[in-house]
């Protein structure tokens, strides 16, 4: 019998039946091209995804509304006639495996971009000079221009059900148009669409009304909420149960997601919650909505542990579990759970970077690529699918120097695309200096990964992999392979400070290898990722840690990538009592209790510290690679030992070393 049953029994959804309680929520930026079109290399993604055995699949964001409510370029535009080819085709593909397409209709109302307007301009409820993160200003709706509107979302879902989607998800969460309306610091309308909850809710009742009569009863609609604002002045919990209460005879299933990308602390409840959050962060307010009115609710955020997924459904929390950052890390997680593989899932790490590098507005430049930090296939199915499909090409014997993550990759992607294997790590243990990143308590994502990786590694019997063993040059000549994948890795930094040798000085590996007793005081030099976690971590067991940057800021090297992330860390780390952090900060020497440097402007300054902790970044393992270079074969330097940098630059070019030769 199934370990999941909760999980995997079927459910009825207005005039459908899902064959099991996954769904994925939209995750947009990669469907469209700039001009809003559904692009075929996006196909091969929704394909994989509804293989991976999810119910239901909805597509999004998809805009109705080409006078008043476009956001970004690279999102749907439903109205667009050209637009309906790339469309039946992505419903054909995640119809193919038995799943259900949908698709989220949204309206940004006064978060529009009024570049992209036809209107050239932004309207909301009422008016406002200039919202949180944009510079313009809102002009009030007319209600010529909302009954438009109304229309504009039932010509949209139309247009969907002609294109073979089966399903809408109306998007009335995260401060868009139909969220504004419900939100008392957002409407001050005293006419008939503000004031009285039934007012406020007014829209979202009349564009579901419009919808059903457009494409019939049973053509199911799912509403997206967020349980609440989180604002203070906001809308509440309790007034997202009455707008469910008031819509529950029109549409078909509650999606509870929550806050509101109108400030900063409710946008971290809106779409990636961070590693600092709990997982499942939505569960109680689900259940709270669930409780109060009669149709199937859908809980989202931070879901994916196949454990808490069951536990969610058995409980009655929820009748179904939304998964969208798990999903993309393993599109095969309902089948892997479902065939009683739950171990095999990789796990999503909360690191947002897939969010991050397309955080429009917040980031110059979007990439708008669909990226992953642990699962590099995403975004690269066609390229995937077509290794694979190669076959008939001769197998190759691929030998792989380094069991870090780069080298780990490698040796997954080149099993399964069918060569010949050797692993070589110098170490007794795989992970490299993933060891040391998973040390801080709220990395137990990153934590859960390691574990996931290596256990890939080691069980996979297509994979020889040979620990405590240094490849050389030699070995290299005899086993003369078709492709020596050199991922080496790097080695932690030591700045030749006077009296970095003391035995209370030490580095992070000694930390993550012999988990010294570190006193009270804590002093730790460097600002970067590694420096300021292991000082967050330190801090939030009770320590006084003081960090010691020589920039002007901590963690100048990450840059939009991580965007989310960092925000999310130096937040943590402001709130967090008994860490400081000391920029401009020289280091000149450490002495048996104090570490004495120099600020910007030469004053010097002493901190007390019963031990100190060096975390100056890592260096590639130059010397190793420059020996195997000479052994003759063809090669390919790949992650640390080509540049110091991450784990999600690490499995790319694993992967990547590896995926034609
Ligand atoms: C890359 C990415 C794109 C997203 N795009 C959308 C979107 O277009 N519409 C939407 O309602 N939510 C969007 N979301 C939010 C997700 O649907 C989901 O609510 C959120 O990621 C929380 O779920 P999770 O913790 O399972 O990732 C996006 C999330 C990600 C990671
Ligand atoms: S990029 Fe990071 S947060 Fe996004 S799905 Fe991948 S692992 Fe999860």
């Amino acid at each position: 019998m199934n370990s999941y049953p909760h999980l995997f029994s079927p459910i009825k959804v207005g005039g459908l039946t899902l064959k099991n309680r996954i769904e994925a929520p939209p995750t947009s930026f990669m469907d469209a091209s700039p001009e809003g079109m559904m692009q075929d290399k996006t196909l091969d993604f929704y394909r994989m995804r509804a293989r991976g055995g999810t119910a239901l699949i909805t597509l999004g964001e998809a805009y109705v509304d080409p006078e008043r409510g476009l956001a970004h370029p690279c999102d749907l535009r439903l109205f667009e006639p050209l637009n309906m080819p790339g469309l039946v085709k992505a419903a054909e593909a995640i119809k193919q495996y038995g799943a259900v397409p949908s698709i989220e209709l949204l309206h940004p109302g006064q978060r529009s971009d009024v570049t992209m307007n036809r209107s050239g301009k932004a309207y909301g409820p009422s008016p406002v000079d200039k919202i949180f993160a944009y510079d313009h200003p809102v002009y009030e709706m007319t209600e010529e221009m909302i009954l438009d509107i109304i229309r504009l979302y039932g010509e949209a879902a139309v247009f969907a059900q002609d294109c073979g989607i089966e399903m809408v998800m109306i998007y009335a969460a995260h401060g868009n148009l139909i969220p504004q309306f419900l939100s008392p610091l957002v409407n001050h309308r005293t006419d008939a669409w503000g004031g009285s909850i039934e007012n406020r809710c007014r829209l979202p009742l009349m564009i579901a009304q419009e919808i059903k009569r457009r494409c019939g009863k049973q053509f199911p609609i799912e509403f997206r909420v967020s349980a609440a604002e989180h604002i203070p002045g906001g809308y509440t919990i309790e007034d997202t149960i009455s707008m469910c209460r008031i819509l529950e005879g029109n549409v078909d299933l509650i999606n509870v997601s929550n806050g509101s990308f109108g400030s900063r602390e409710a946008a971290k409840l809106t779409i990636g919650s961070s590693i600092f959050m709990p997982r499942g962060h939505n569960i109680e307010e689900a259940r709270q909505i669930k409780q109060a009115i009669n149709i199937p609710v859908s809980v989202v955020g931070g879901l994916g542990e196949p454990e808490l997924l069951e536990e969610i459904i058995a409980s009655g929390s929820a009748d179904m579990v939304s998964v969208a950052r798990g999903l993309i890390a393993e599109p095969f997680l309902p089948e892997k759970m479902a065939s009683g593989h739950p171990e095999d899932v990789r796990p999503c790490i909360r690191c947002n970077y897939c969010f991050s590098h397309n955080y429009i507005p917040l980031t110059p430049y979007p990439k708008r690529l669909p990226r992953c930090a642990v699962n590099p296939v995403f975004g690269r199915e066609d390229q995937f699918r077509q290794a694979q499909c190669s076959t008939h090409l001769p197998r190759r014997r691929v030998v792989i120097a380094g069991g870090g993550p780069a080298g780990m990759q490698a040796a997954l992607t080149a099993a399964e695309l069918g060569h010949h294997v050797t692993l070589y790590e110098k170490s007794n243990r795989l992970g490299g200096l993933l060891h040391i990143a998973i040390r801080p308590s709220f990395k137990t994502d990153l934590q859960n990964f390691l574990q996931y990786l290596i256990g890939q590694v080691e069980h996979d019997r297509r994979i020889d992999l040979k620990l405590n063993h240094a490849l050389t040059p030699q070995d290299v000549q005899e086993l003369n392979p078709d492709l020596l994948v050199i991922a080496v890795g790097s080695q932690l930094v030591v700045p030749p400070i006077p009296g970095c040798k003391l035995p209370h000085v030490h580095t992070l590996t000694d930390l993550s290898e012999q988990n010294p007793d570190l006193g009270r005081q804590i002093v730790v030099i460097g600002g970067g990722l590694s420096g300021c976690e292991e000082a967050l971590d330190l801090a939030q067991h009770g320590k006084q840690v003081a960090l010691l940057e020589a920039d002007t800021q901590v963690l100048l090297s990450l840059g939009h990538d991580d965007y989310l992330h960092k925000k999310d860390l130096v937040d943590e780390m402001e709130h967090t009592q008994g860490l400081t952090v000391h920029c401009g900060c020289s280091v000149s020497e450490i002495t048996d209790n104090c570490v004495i440097c120099r600020n910007t402007d030469g004053t010097p300054q002493q901190y007390k510290a019963d031990s100190v902790i060096i975390a100056c970044g890592t260096r590639p393992l130059d010397h190793v690679v420059n020996e195997l270079r000479t052994a003759g074969s063809k090669y390919i330097v790949i992650g640390d030992c080509y540049q110091a940098r991450n784990l999600r630059s690490a499995l790319q070019e694993g992967f990547l070393s590896v995926l034609d030769i």
